[in-house]
């Protein structure tokens, strides 16, 4: 797996500043004052500081900006990055601020000089975040940062702060690999495999195989798989750091390793791409990493259905009709409309299993969830205002877009069947919210849900604020917030 880069804190010390190799960097607030570590690197730079905080494009600058001094005289550093940031910067700022440094970092190690600016702990976090690089299928591996060490007035308390916060890193880093991952290599098999390795944290895995999902009735999520050589897996990951009385927090992710449309195949343009259709249950995985390696005073149970939907001599046919767990019938009129296939038998098994207090599910669902919000917002529904509003109040607090749409009788109109007790497209219009009408048909009445559409989110063609090109892992941060609000406040 793909891992953080070392971020240690330490205290200041300023007195072998000219030795230190690789590349050194200072915060310096927007009004250019300089504090006593800018001043003793002014002076072995000959006043080359105090110049670019005078000049009129630092008065410019915005936080998180950066001016670089390469080569600098009188250091033995390779660089030397001012960073404009007040002394208390927002969250965001602190993050981005971070975030730059990663992208000019390069291979080598750093040295931050952070002074007595706060939030020290939230730029270690966009340092780590942005300096995540999918290489490992590369014979020469990315430039990778070589450690950064922060200097700050109180380094023990920052690194305290920075512990949980690392530990989302490492669910960020865990769902971006997986997302990432083709799938010839990421299979479903390999998938249940990297999943059941958590067990190592004190996660409690299990692995359901075909026979088991028979067992229980799953022909829905079963059609999905069966042109498929990689058998269909469902994996239930349970994270118990609540009270043993503490109803779950259910997740729920599609894990569609490949989706090619099966019989109603895909076009060959822009295929390639549904290796990433798995980024719900890569999301899922995320967020249960992170609760496991921070040690979560939460129950949580993660439930993925890993599949892959392939044509086939075997595969399900436009026309079939199968039968889920809830017994409900579903006519598949498209059999590229699968996830809601998949979701319907996993939503289902965790509420008659788990009782869970509440239900999220992640998927990337639908095109049309693209069309309508672009690569900025994941579509938010669900059928408990406060619910949503809380996962809304969420992602806005970690700068993770999300945006809410509608539900309605009208739209679950639109997926009557002549056959069966529903069909699983509601034709083009309004194609991302009949897809969730079909989820909510599969949500007990008075279970508070939410149904994330991350079609758009989980994996984008250029950088983002906190990601390199490629699996964002959106949605791990955003969720993990809702463990601590909902059920550790
Ligand atoms: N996995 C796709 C949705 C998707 C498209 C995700 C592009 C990410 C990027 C999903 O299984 C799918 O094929 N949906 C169909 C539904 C349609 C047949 C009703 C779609 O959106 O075209
Ligand atoms: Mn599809
Ligand atoms: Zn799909």
């Amino acid at each position: 797996m793909t891992q953080p880069q070392d971020i240690a804190f330490v205290e200041t010390q300023l007195d072998d500043l000219a030795q230190v190799a690789g590349r050194i960097a200072a915060l310096a607030p927007p009004d250019g004052k300089m504090d006593a570590s800018l001043r003793r690197l002014n002076r072995l730079c000959k006043g080359a500081v105090a110049r670019v905080l005078a000049a009129p494009s630092w008065a410019e600058a915005k936080p998180g900006d950066i001016t670089t001094l390469e080569m600098p005289v009188g250091l033995q550093a390779v660089a030397l990055d001012l960073v404009c940031l007040p002394r208390r910067p927002t969250q965001t700022e602190a993050r981005r601020a971070g975030a730059q440094l990663a992208k000019r970092q390069g291979a080598q190690p750093l040295l931050v000089l952070a002074g007595a600016t706060v939030r020290i702990s939230e730029l270690a976090l966009g340092l780590a975040l942005r300096g995540y690089a999918f290489d490992v299928h590369r014979k020469t591996p990315a430039k990778r940062g070589q450690g950064v060490r922060i200097m700050c007035t109180r380094p023990a308390e920052a690194q305290a702060n920075a512990a949980p916060l690392m530990a989302m890193a490492e669910g960020v880093f865990f769902t971006r690999d997986l997302t990432n991952e083709p799938a010839n290599v990421l299979t479903t098999t390999e998938f249940a495999a990297r999943l059941q390795a958590m067990a190592d944290l004190g996660l409690k895995i299990e692995v359901l195989d075909e026979a088991q999902l028979h067992e229980l009735g799953m022909g829905s999520f079963l059609s999905v798989g069966q042109g498929s050589a990689s058998p269909t897996k469902l994996v239930v990951m349970q994270w118990q750091g609540g009270p043993k009385d503490q109803a779950p927090l259910a997740l729920v992710g599609k894990g569609v390793v490949f989706d090619t449309g099966g019989i109603s195949l895909k076009p060959a343009a822009g295929m390639e791409d549904m290796t990433m259709d798995m980024g719900g249950a890569g999301v899922v995985a995320g967020v249960m990493r992170s609760l496991a390696l921070r040690g979560a005073k939460a129950n949580v149970v993660g439930l993925v259905g890993l599949v892959e939907n392939m044509p086939s001599g075997t595969a399900t046919r436009p026309g079939d009709v199968v039968r889920s767990m809830k017994g409900d019938t579903i006519e598949v009129i498209n059999t590229d409309a699968e996830g809601r296939l998949v979701l319907a038998d996993v939503l289902w098994y965790a509420q008659e299993r788990f009782s869970p207090c509440a239900m999220v599910d992640l998927a990337t669902l639908t095109g049309a969830c693209i069309i309508a919000l672009g690569h900025e917002n994941a579509a938010v529904f669900g059928n408990d205002d406060a619910f949503a509003n809380r996962f809304l109040k969420a992602a806005q607090a970690e700068g993770e877009g999300a945006w809410r749409l509608p539900l309605g009788q009208a739209y679950d109109d639109l997926i009557k069947s002549q056959i069966a007790d529903m069909k699983n497209t509601g034709g083009r219009a309004a194609g991302s919210i009949t897809a969730a009408q079909f989820l909510q048909r599969f949500v007990k009445p008075d279970m508070p849900w939410i149904h994330l559409d991350i079609a758009g989110v989980a994996s984008v063609k250029s950088e983002t604020a906190l990601a390199p090109q490629g699996a964002t892992g959106w949605g791990v941060l955003a969720l993990n917030r809702l463990v601590q609000e909902m059920l550790e406040a």
